[in-house]
């Protein structure tokens, strides 16, 4: 709570976008995936039906494939129908739920798969002790979650998993979302059927019942923007008047047009990946990416 009243105290209010994430927004999130203006999973997904074989031929026989924040487990299967031999599957997520219905899933698809879930938050070191004889651990980080961290909290993050999980040999494969014309962006983080607005609303409504606040999402609308100058899509909730909120026993005044940034999608050049996880210290085997080249999916080894 002390982290969210910090937030609605800065010049620029923000929320972290972990607070998205309640029953109703992980719904609704999922519907953003399938939206057509949202071309971020079904371009990724397409990637992995494409090149499934070939990321699976650098995984190898044997090896851990520890999968970081499993929302669909749609996306491993592109993996693991092309890696009968694997040594064990590592899904971490921070939802029990989510993680109990993927292990069902996957367990239905593949008896022979050795399965071992953790439920955790991969932001914090995993208990991945017993993984030791294995011919390699090879990190699957899809979705370009990256990209909702600031360049320097990305670098940071890639860099403690190397060297807190990997060893020289090991993997890592990335997915990460590409620049492109910005309409293609704006319109991917503002669909005209208004699930992206009723998704970043919600967040409103998970404080209010979190922090005992009092938050009206009818007063605020729901704008997205492309920041040219950092690379990034900007998300926030624009009070529509002058009001006084209550939070956590605390008050909040918003101006009318003044605005609570919820969260930012960093969209990446291929260059750019490169030079943030070369920095980290990976190296870059392979990079696959989709005919329009919005999305790209890198395979690092630690090196
Ligand atoms: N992590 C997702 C992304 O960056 C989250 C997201 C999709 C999102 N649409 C949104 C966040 C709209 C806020 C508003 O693509």
């Amino acid at each position: 709570m002390a982290e969210v009243l910090d937030g609605l105290s800065q010049q620029q209010k923000s929320v972290s976008p972990k607070f998205f994430y309640d029953e109703r927004g992980s719904r609704l999130f999922d519907e953003i995936t399938r939206l057509p203006e949202y071309y971020v999973t079904s371009t990724e997904l397409e990637i992995l039906r494409e090149h499934g074989a070939e990321m699976a031929s650098y995984i190898g026989e044997g090896a851990a494939l520890i999968e970081l924040g499993i929302g669909s487990p749609e996306k491993a299967r592109r993996l693991l129908d092309h890696l009968p031999d694997l040594g064990w599957y590592v899904p971490v997520d921070i939802s029990e739920s989510a993680l109990d219905r993927a292990t069902r899933e996957l367990r239905a698809a593949y008896p022979e798969l050795e399965i071992r879930p953790i439920c955790t938050d991969f932001t914090r070191p995993l208990a991945l002790a017993g993984l030791d004889d294995v011919s390699k651990r090879v990190l699957f980080y899809p979705g370009s979650t990256i990209g909702n961290l600031d360049p320097e909290a990305a670098s940071a993050f890639l860099a403690r998993l190397r060297h807190t999980h990997l060893q020289p040999g090991d993997g890592l494969l990335l997915g990460g979302d590409l620049q492109k014309d910005i309409a293609v962006v704006e319109a991917a983080y503002d669909d005209a059927a208004g699930v992206t607005a009723a998704f970043n609303k919600n967040l409103l409504l998970h404080l209010n019942r979190r922090f005992e606040g009092d938050f009206d999402p009818g007063r605020f609308d729901h704008v997205a923007f492309y920041n040219a100058e950092l690379g990034r899509i900007e998300m926030h909730l624009r009070s529509r008047q002058d009001q006084v909120v209550t939070l956590g026993g605390r008050s909040f005044h918003f101006l009318e047009g003044e605005t609570l940034h919820t969260e930012s999608s960093y969209k990446y050049t291929t260059k750019r990946m490169q030079t943030l996880a070369g920095g980290a210290g990976y190296c870059q085997e392979r990079f696959w990416t989709d005919r329009r080249r919005y999305f790209g999916v890198w395979y690092f080894s630690a090196c």
